[in-house]
Parts: structure tokens; sequence; C-alpha cells
């Protein structure tokens, strides 16, 4: 039975056992040769990879390779979604053409929200963060599952390519991969295959290094990708380079659990206000502080259990060294709990306010990458 179901909304408590089960290497060996600017990677969020030396390769001698990912328009953007469209937007800069599949399809199967409601909150929660955060539509495809592109030979592609995987996956193998599978599941991974393929089809530009950001509970969709990639190629009915993919770990909610859009008190939006972003930090970020004043500087806090502190370490923090003097005072009970949240609180709502009027702005520009 897999120890990750991609459907079931758990903590991945053990990041290590992970690399082990899916064959995921460890990206802090990539990271000494190649970026330390990115946080993400540099500071081990994320933390494994498949194949990510085909893309180093390409980003050095200027070769054409591409991004793709997919989302779930399942609520509110938070923050934990910031860190895959951060993410998004470094591959668009470094030159890659971004591929980016909203998945629709797979949200109605898992009886999410309609078609149109679905439509609604990719456009109105997702794609307009995007926009704000720096995603610029040239060399962006921006699409829904349900309705691949205007132009047919594309769609045709597509449809095609998820018709066809079905033949190369067996019926006992989908069990051993998800455990407990429905017609809806079958449906949304074999359109997940085709999302991550296609991008090498001649319909859509040809063969190239394709890379996969995706959060760690995406790993038992890739790798089924990659057999059934490696099918193709064999049986010679397509020609693909195996997907390229990265994983990071996930943002912890405010409650100490996981982040759920479900839950509005286990994140911060990026539409949040000042008011409702301070009302949640200080009354319900989970605090790694001792019980007393008296403990708490006998003792200290523990960081890594302390939602702000962790929250500063995966987004709001980009100085190592100011983060170091955080993580160290706080653990040596010089800084408050207090204290820390004000940190955080100062970061965020400066962060907050900008983003915000680059919302309104993003507007306009929907219409740019929706066709
Ligand atoms: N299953 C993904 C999720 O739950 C969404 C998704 C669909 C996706 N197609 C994809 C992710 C292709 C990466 C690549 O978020």
């Amino acid at each position: 039975m897999a120890t990750i179901d991609p459907w079931k909304a758990e903590d991945i408590g053990n990041y290590d056992k992970l690399l082990s089960e899916f064959g995921i290497e460890d990206f802090g060996k990539i990271v000494r040769r190649f970026d330390k600017s990115n946080m993400l990677m540099r500071r081990n969020i994320i933390f494994g990879h498949i194949d990510f030396e085909r893309i180093l390769n390409n980003i050095k001698k200027k070769q054409d390779f591409a991004m793709l990912t997919g989302l779930m328009p399942s609520g509110k953007f938070h923050v934990g979604h910031k860190m895959l469209a951060d993410q998004i937007i470094y591959y668009q800069n470094l030159g890659a053409k971004i591929f980016i599949c909203v998945a629709d399809v797979e949200a109605y199967n898992m009886r999410l929200a309609s078609m149109e409601k679905l439509r609604r909150t990719a456009i109105d929660e997702y794609l307009i963060n995007y926009i704000a955060l720096g995603l610029k539509p040239k060399n962006c495809d921006f699409y829904f599952q349900s309705s691949r592109s205007k132009d047919s030979k594309k769609t045709n592609a597509y449809h095609k390519l998820i018709s066809l995987s079905s033949k190369k996956v067996t019926m006992n193998q989908l069990k051993a991969i998800y455990g407990d599978i429905t017609p809806g599941k079958i449906m949304s991974v074999m359109h997940q295959v085709a999302d991550i393929l296609h991008p090498e089809l001649p319909e859509f530009g040809g063969k190239k290094p394709v890379v996969v950001p995706v959060g760690a509970d995406q790993a038992p969709h890739l790798r089924l990708t990659r057999d059934i990639a490696a099918g193709f190629t064999k049986s010679k009915e397509y020609d693909f380079i195996p997907p390229s993919s990265t994983y990071h770990k996930f943002m912890k909610g405010l409650n100490g659990h996981k982040m759920s859009s479900s839950d509005p008190y286990s994140y911060v939006a990026l539409t949040d206000s000042e008011k409702v972003v301070k009302e949640k930090i200080i009354k319900h970020a989970f605090s790694g502080g001792r019980d007393t004043l008296k403990e708490h500087r006998e003792k200290g806090g523990i960081p890594e259990l302390d939602v702000s502190y962790q929250m500063l370490y995966f987004m709001f923090e980009e100085d190592d060294k100011k983060l170091k003097k955080i993580h160290d005072d706080y653990k040596s009970g010089k800084l408050l709990t207090g204290e820390l949240k004000q940190i955080l609180l100062e970061k965020l709502t400066k962060f907050l306010a900008t983003h915000q009027e680059k919302r309104e702005k993003a507007k306009d520009k929907i219409h740019d990458f929706t066709d």
C-alpha cells in the first residue's frame, strides 16, 4: 500500500522516507552546483529532485527547456500556494517556456465545486495572484484541463495522449500506487500524465526537457508518468525525454497542522486585510514558546515548532543572517513569542499591502493569459 495518498489532506511526516521510496534524490547536492540565490532551494525547502541535472545542463548551455506544473483551484490563494508561484516565476525568468495547468477536471472529480466555480477561482484567486507576483504572458501557456486550447490541433493532440496513456498502465499498478482508486481518480491521473508529457508533443513545440516543480504529495503521479513515458518511447508511439521534477516541503498551517483551503484559520490568504492577518497571527499562530515567561527565559523556545518562525523561514525573512539571529535568540529564550510574532507581522503586512495594490493592476492583464 502506498504511503502517500495525493488526494488526502494529510501531513507528510517524514520527507527522508519519500526520498528512498520514490527514488527522489537529495536537492542539496544540486544547490551546491547551482543557484544559491533562490531561497527555497538554498534552505532545502525544495528538498528533492528526479533528473534535475538535465535541466541544469540546459540552463547552463542556454538551451530550451520547459516548466509545467498544475494547480487545484480549491479556494483562497494563500501563502502556501505562493511557494509554487515563486518557483514558476523563477523558471520563467530563467527563460523556460511555462505551462500552467488548471486541474479543473481533477477538482471536479474530487467534488470540490462546479466547473463554473472552479474556473472563476482559478482566475480570481490563482491567476491574478500569479500576475501580481510577477508572472508575464510571454512564453506562458495557462490552460484548463477541460478546455486545452482554441486550436483544435493542440486540443486533439492533448486528448489523444490522455486516451493512449491508459493502455500503458494496469489496474493492479494503479491499486499499488494509489490504494483505493475510483473512476474519478483514474481520469484525474490520466489527465495529469498527459499534462506532464504534452509539452514535448510537436503541437506544443516538440521534444525538450521539462521540469515539474510540485509539492511532495505529488510524487506518486510523477513516478507513474515516468513509467508511461518510457513505455511510449519503447513502443515508438511517442518519443519522450523522461520528465524532471522537484519536490518541496509544505508550510505548516497556523494551527501547526496542515494548511488547508477549507479552514481559513489555518492560513494567511494573499487577500487578507491587515486586521485579519494580525488576528490570525497573534491569536492563532501556534507558538513554540514556553508557558511562562520564567520558563521561556530559562529553557528557550522551539523554533522548529513555532509557526511564526516557520513562516519567516519558508518565505518572509530572505536574509539568512537575520534569520539565524532570530532562530538563536528564540532558542536561547532572549526573544519572546510576542516579539517574534511582531517581527513576522511587520514583514507580512508590508508584503501584503504592496501585493494587494499589484493585484488591482493585475486584473486588467487577465486577458493576456486566457484564450
Ligand atoms: N494533482 C495536482 C494537485 O493536486 C494538480 C495537477 C494536475 C498537476 N496536473 C498536474 C500538478 C501536472 C503537476 C503537474 O495539485
